[in-house]
């Protein structure tokens, strides 16, 4: 546990993603001030679960690549989410034991649960740290511990980057990690689009704005821009069920409901 940090440090009085998150999925480590703002999302966007689910599927296609086809053995994931089924470590660990895994997340609850999952793995490591600060999660000791900065590492921003406003300079923030990363690295990464279902996608926002962190959706252009010059792997930045999927591709009218792109780019070289 970090130094300075206790378990009463988790606030129960306002919603945080983390726990909405865990809601949609059906776990149970949520409160009622997160049912209430989830419910609320789920009013506006009744296919909030499935975006959830989808987003889930695919961040476990994206490890299943990762590790099993471009050979990556070390793993940062910001933004890691409260420990649910098939978590990255778990899914890479089935095709490659002993891939390093370093998760990052600012909420207290998800440090409490992925300490309590990872007590007995020395390969996996939590830090409690915010993606607005890039410079702590590469120099904290337990990244330092765990990851080779000489050789490639897949950095995961699965389904946070909507959790930074335009004003706090995410396009600084990933180049600042992508830059601390050796060619042949990877930058996975989901993000909420509101290039379709705009009205939805704008009210399911505006309640995360109101009762937690800002929210802010972004078009196929600026998502891509994330990934600077790095080459993007097929099939691109795309809806996530079309990513890669294991079976056949859902049909326009179920892929209309996914404001969510995901993809994969690989620092060349
Ligand atoms: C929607 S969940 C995604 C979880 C997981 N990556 C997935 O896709 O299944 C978003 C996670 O990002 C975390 N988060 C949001 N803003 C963050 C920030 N500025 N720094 C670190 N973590 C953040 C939340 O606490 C939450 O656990």
């Amino acid at each position: 546990m970090e130094p300075g940090f206790s378990p009463s440090d988790i606030d129960t009085s306002r919603p945080h993603p983390a726990r909405m998150y865990d809601f949609y999925l059906g776990g149970k480590d949520n409160y009622p001030v997160d049912r209430e703002a989830a419910r609320q999302v789920l009013r506006a966007a009744p296919e909030g679960r499935d975006i959830a689910r989808a987003n889930r599927a695919f961040l476990q296609r994206l490890v299943r690549f990762l590790v099993g086809k471009a050979g990556i053995r070390q793993i940062i994931d910001i933004g890691t989410g409260i420990p649910g089924a098939g978590n990255v470590h778990e899914v890479a660990a089935e095709i490659a034991p002993g891939t390093r895994v370093v998760y990052a997340d600012n909420d207290p609850i998800v440090h409490v649960h992925a300490n309590a999952l990872l007590t007995s793995s020395g390969s996996t490591r939590i830090v409690l740290a915010d993606l607005r600060e890039p410079g702590k999660i590469l120099t904290h000791p337990k990244t330092r511990d765990l990851i080779d900065f000489s050789q490639p590492v897949a950095l995961l921003l699965v389904a946070i980057l909507h959790f930074i406003a335009d004003d706090e300079d995410p396009a600084g923030l990933v180049a600042a990690l992508r830059d601390a990363l050796p060619p042949g690295s990877y930058l996975g990464l989901s993000h909420a689009t509101n290039d379709f279902h705009t009205e939805t996608a704008a009210v399911a926002a505006a309640v995360y704005n109101k009762a937690t962190s800002s929210a802010t959706l972004r078009s196929h252009a600026q998502i891509a821009a994330f990934f600077g010059d790095w080459d993007v792997v097929d099939p691109g930045l795309v809806q996530v069920p079309l990513w890669r999927p294991d079976g056949p591709p859902p049909g326009p009218r179920e892929l209309r409901r996914m404001w969510i792109y995901g993809g994969v780019a690989r620092h060349p070289g």
